[in-house]
């Protein structure tokens, strides 16, 4: 099948009969560590990949605004900028893009300009590589570029968050947007999500990021991810602080008889993810695979008895490669849970045998194939040069 860029390329063509006059793009990601510590004020440790969402877009001289979504069976929702900006009720991935618009316009740039967008991407959609967030950030850079407004990475991903939040409903930390948008090419980025400094850290050369996809549809992804919230928010409240940030666990232990024991289980994950995410950089920094393999571990146990977020089919994969890699690589569960992919970062040579044992064990146990991606971590979004 043709790149993403090449195939909104030639539907653009094809349906406009001229050329894209810009091309963007904008890439999806993978987290390996730090899971629901973004909104907590915490740490995150996520990489760019090289699986992205690519708009092809050719300006007009009008205010109308239609966008194709080749993958979502060559939809279309059409808009007009200076119209009230209503959600779409017929296509539900446009929202992202409506809301991602509104926040421009409220932004005080009431004058965006007209655009034909072609989009096609090659994410995994749903399977908690931020297929959304990428289609969101690719949208806001173009804008930003199109019309001149040249925001920052952080701009956008703020603007792309809050659009996710108050349009589309889901109360989504800063961590996929903001990787969308700053990723640097083979750096995984230390992000402190309470001021949104940004620290590149190099994953070693000898290490290859493999994502594995369970192909298990992340159910009530929304309501849990909102529940999973308020109880971290429900436990600061209960402890006094305004964010979970600022609690250690010495702190949390004292305090064990005022906290609701759902909330205190989910303030235990968030404190202990947070101390693995700083640890897991070091360890990165220092080569120390063997550190990194126990840091990887405990945070998908966290995952799974404290923060009640992983599913059956998940734990057996983590497992599964746990008993081929040892301490010569890591796994886990990587995104929002309940479905999706595990991360493993793991010596090339060790990609065979990890791709036979699940070829030979997944279907037969569980009646599903799983897929595999070997991705490099990559820049963040931007403009594409065409080339002649
Ligand atoms: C989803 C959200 C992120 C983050 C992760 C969990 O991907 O969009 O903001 O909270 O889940 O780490």
């Amino acid at each position: 099948m043709n790149h993403p860029l090449e195939r909104a390329q030639q539907a653009f063509s094809k349906t406009f009969n001229r050329d894209a006059d810009r091309l963007f793009h904008a890439p999806g990601r993978v987290n390996l560590i730090g899971e629901h510590t973004d909104y907590n004020n915490g740490f995150v440790l996520p990489t760019a990949i090289d699986r992205g969402t690519y708009m092809a877009v050719g300006l007009r001289d009008d205010s109308q605004i239609n966008v194709t979504a080749l993958d979502i069976n060559g939809e279309t929702s059409c808009w007009d900028a200076n119209a009230t900006i209503e959600h779409d009720q017929k296509h539900s991935w446009a929202n992202y893009l409506r809301g991602v618009f509104i926040q421009f316009v409220e932004s005080s740039h009431p004058n965006i300009k007209g655009m034909d967008v072609v989009v096609a991407g090659n994410i995994p959609q749903g399977a908690g590589l931020s297929s959304s967030a990428s289609f969101s950030v690719v949208f806001a850079t173009a804008i930003s570029e199109i019309n001149n407004l040249f925001y920052t990475p952080a701009k956008i991903a703020l603007l792309c968050q809050a659009a996710e939040n108050q349009f589309v409903g889901c109360n989504c930390g800063i961590m996929d947007q903001l990787i969308s948008a700053a990723g640097q090419i083979n750096h995984a980025l230390l992000i402190d999500c309470q001021n949104l400094a940004i620290e590149p850290i190099s994953v070693p050369d000898s290490l290859a990021v493999m994502i594995i996809d369970s192909k298990v549809t992340r159910g009530l992804v929304d309501s849990e991810y909102n529940d999973r919230r308020k109880q971290c928010e429900l436990a600061a409240k209960q402890l006094n602080i305004s964010s979970l940030r600022e609690a250690s666990l010495s702190v949390l232990q004292a305090n064990r008889d005022s906290v609701d024991p759902i909330a205190f289980k989910r303030a235990h994950h968030v404190i202990t993810e947070n101390e693995r995410t700083l640890a897991m950089t070091e360890a990165l920094k220092n080569n120390d695979v063997t550190s990194l393999s126990r840091l990887m571990a405990e945070s998908h146990v966290s995952m799974r008895d404290d923060f009640e977020i992983t599913v059956p089919l998940i734990d057996y994969l983590v497992e599964l490669v746990s008993s081929v890699i040892g301490r010569n690589g890591g796994v886990r569960m990587t995104g929002g849970g309940f479905g999706g992919c595990i991360v493993c970062l793991l010596p090339e040579n060790l990609i065979a045998p990890v791709t036979q044992a699940i070829h030979n064990n997944y279907p037969r146990e569980h009646g599903l194939t799983a897929e595999i991606h070997i991705c490099k971590a990559s820049n963040g979004a931007g403009e594409i040069t065409p080339t002649v």
